[in-house]
């Protein structure tokens, strides 16, 4: 069911205190809810995602006065994050309490805590009042879905509800990460929330930095993701993209306009080559925004071969590049 009305508000309670899930957006992607304290549920998220019972879910919250009650905050560099970053795309590992079942964290003693800033999530956590798991609302190894419509296609005859908030405001999943103690920030996963505005927020005092081993500290970065069915190639420069051209019939190409503006003839001289999408390198926002429903339109158009430009990794376009190299392990 599709649902702008706030009546549906209250059935969605009603389904998640029956044990039952329901498909909410939040700001970066539309997830898959239930309630976090009760382990039949959670059950039920991992069955319908077939997701790995060693990848642990984050915990959903409506308020940051709400955190101490599900993990230990421990240190000030901890309280800075959660003061400044928090409602928003950002996700915060702590050290859990024991009322947060082991299921949820896959066995770790430490639980990952986000507070969604898109209003209709933010009021439905207040209602409901209860700590929320909520994945990506796709099934393991599809892109996450930016739009109800997507879930639709993806979930549609597993979830009894899914709330329709249009297309999510940022479309990659929230930055993740740990703070050890005060001098170190560790990010999990990159988002658009990014190392250059963590590090900013820090001062230079603080080692901010991407892990090393993700899938030690994130078991889900160890699983392939965000795939479309197409094959997906990165390239560097007009000659990358030229020989990779030489291996293939037919080419789609997603590149900057910049780029198509600068070799426009010799792109001209390839005739298999077509242009699918020109992204901006002014408006990063809206290519992230667009990621996962550019890979969903592949699926849908029956693509078999894509070519996507690869930029400089700084700000957000790292969280794009790592979601892009993701989606090239097949
Ligand atoms: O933007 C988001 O975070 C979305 C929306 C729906 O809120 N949710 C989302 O959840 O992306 P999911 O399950 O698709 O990805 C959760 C990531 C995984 O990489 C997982 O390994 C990591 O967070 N994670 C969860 N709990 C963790 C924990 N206790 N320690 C370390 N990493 C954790
Ligand atoms: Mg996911």
């Amino acid at each position: 069911m599709y649902s702008k009305n706030k009546i549906h508000l209250l059935k969605a309670k009603h389904i998640i205190e029956q044990w039952g899930v329901v498909v909410f957006p939040t700001e970066t992607v539309y997830g898959l809810w239930a309630n976090a304290l009760d382990p039949q549920a959670v059950k039920k998220v991992f069955k319908i995602k077939n997701r790995p019972a060693d990848n642990p879910l984050i915990v959903h919250l409506g308020k940051k006065s709400n955190i101490k009650k599900y993990a230990y905050i421990k240190n000030e560099l901890q309280k800075l994050i959660i003061k400044y970053l928090m409602p928003g795309p950002l996700t915060i590992v702590l050290l859990k309490k024991e009322n947060i079942p082991d299921i949820v964290t896959a066995g770790s003693q430490f639980v990952a805590i986000r507070i969604p800033s898109n209003k209709i999530a933010k009021d439905f956590l207040t209602i409901i009042n209860l700590p929320i798991v909520a994945p990506s609302a796709n099934r393991s190894t599809e892109s996450s879905p930016t739009s109800a419509q997507m879930v639709t296609k993806s979930l549609g005859k597993q979830v009894p509800m899914i709330i329709d908030w249009w297309l999510c405001e940022f479309g990659i999943e929230s930055t993740v990460v740990m703070v050890p103690n005060n001098k170190e920030i560790i990010i999990l996963r990159p988002g658009v929330i990014t190392k250059e505005d963590i590090q900013s927020l820090v001062g230079s005092s603080v080692k901010v930095g991407f892990s090393q081993t993700p899938s030690q500290h994130s078991p889900g970065n160890k699983y392939k993701h965000y795939a479309p069915k197409a094959k997906v190639n990165i390239f560097k420069n007009i000659d990358e993209l030229i020989a990779f051209s030489k291996k293939h019939n037919k080419i789609w190409l997603i590149a900057t306009s910049e780029f198509i503006t600068s070799h426009k003839k010799k792109l001209n001289d390839i005739r298999h080559i077509k242009i699918y999408e020109r992204w901006s390198k002014k408006n990063l926002i809206t290519c992230a925004k667009n990621l996962f429903q550019l890979y969903h339109k592949c699926d849908e158009d029956k693509i078999a071969v894509v070519a996507i430009e690869a930029l400089p990794e700084r700000g957000i376009w790292y969280a794009i590049m790592n979601r892009v190299k993701k989606s090239v392990e097949k």
